[in-house]
């Protein structure tokens, strides 16, 4: 019985642990959290977005159209994209695991920067590709030549996000516009821009409207769950180059994998600016006391544009992290054994940055 060959699970899922990052053990329901390890807004949705999702709630009996029409119809106008390119996914996360198995076949090459948010690790897992990653750049930022130099004839797809989780750090107008001319045309170009709107809010570059111009496959995927308030709600879209990469990716995701209430919310949400720009700011402003705080407790936080901080605070980060939580606040590890001292926190309220910057020192000294 100890046969593996015996086991009917393909050899990359077998005797595979899973992580759940949303889980709260028993000791800790009820009790006051500062909650940043997720990357999550930490405002409710905007009371349009409620009434919206009030409104469309009576329509549950019904299986949704999982083309999401209203809204392509609003995302086709504002990206000026087709309606034929958008596609749809419980989440952005469902899209990274569907654009990896569209374009890459066991023992087909993928290649990423080293310094990725983890869950990708799950996502190349899937596909059981031959992952090549490429070094960070000493200060963190992707490198992208050495990137683009990394392509081989095995390679399918390259995965860039931007801006990067863990780090927060964007790539610029120029170095996007690189990666679009000089990743060769039998390379799917997949761009990750969950955290779009916080870099557009800091004068960063537009990865859709850059790749616009690239000659070969190209998806960018973007997400409601931030900017927008609605993590719990599981929305995000694919921006593709061809409707036939779209509909390769409708045929993954499947025809139900969205709800009608969410499109409802997240129209509802598209239309209050006023809200969005409200996080947007209020982001900005913890995000600056959060980088303030670290520099004056003597580290060097990674220059985040994004709704969490990067820094490197020189003990292992899962002590930090276990120490912090102690304390009542949840922070992350970058993930990797190659960042094993770098942290990642999520901007919260104001009293969660308090709480914080009040934690760190402490934990620090308990390691
Ligand atoms: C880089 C990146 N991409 C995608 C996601 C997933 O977002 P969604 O809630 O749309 O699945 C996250 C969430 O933290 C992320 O950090």
């Amino acid at each position: 019985m100890n046969d593996t060959s015996a086991n009917p699970l393909r050899p990359n899922f077998r005797a595979q642990p899973f992580w759940n990052p949303t889980h709260i053990p028993a000791h800790e329901v009820g009790q006051p959290i500062a909650r940043m390890d997720l990357n999550e807004c930490p405002f409710p949705p905007s009371p349009k977005v409620i009434a919206a999702i009030t409104a469309a709630a009576s329509g549950l009996n019904r299986y949704p159209d999982g083309t999401c029409p209203a809204l392509t119809e609003v995302l086709s106008k504002r990206l000026d994209i087709p309606a034929e390119q958008l596609c749809y996914g419980g989440g952005s996360t469902q899209l990274l695991t569907s654009i990896a198995e569209i374009s890459v076949a066991p023992g087909d090459e993928l290649l990423s920067p080293e310094l990725i948010w983890r869950r990708f690790s799950g996502v190349f897992n899937v596909v059981a590709a031959n992952h090549v990653s490429v070094p960070n750049r000493p200060d963190g930022g992707i490198d992208i030549e050495p990137l683009l130099a990394a392509i081989s004839k095995n390679t399918r797809l390259l995965v860039v996000l931007t801006p990067n989780n863990p780090t927060g750090m964007m790539l610029s107008q120029a170095e996007l516009v690189r990666l679009a001319e000089q990743t060769p045309d039998n390379v799917l170009l997949f761009i990750d821009e969950a955290y779009f709107e916080f870099a557009a809010h800091a004068g960063g570059a537009d990865a859709v409207e850059i790749l616009k111009n690239r000659k070969g496959p190209w998806v960018v995927t973007r997400t409601f769950s931030k900017a927008y308030a609605l993590a719990g709600l599981r929305l995000g879209y694919a921006v593709c180059s061809s409707e036939e990469i779209a509909n390769a990716l409708r045929l993954v995701t499947s025809t139900f994998n969205l709800t009608g209430v969410a499109e409802a919310a997240v129209l509802a949400a598209l239309d209050d600016t006023d809200y969005t720009n409200m996080i947007l700011s209020t982001n900005a402003v913890e995000r600056e006391r959060i980088s303030r705080g670290l520099q004056q407790q003597g580290f060097s936080p990674m220059p985040s544009v994004t709704n969490f901080v990067g820094v490197d605070v020189g003990k292992p980060a899962g002590r930090v992290v276990a120490e912090m939580r102690e304390r009542g606040v949840r922070i992350a590890t970058f993930g990797f054994e190659s960042a094993g001292s770098c942290i990642r926190v999520s901007t919260g309220t104001a009293e969660d940055t308090d709480a914080f910057l009040a934690a760190l020192p402490q934990a620090i000294a308990a390691i």
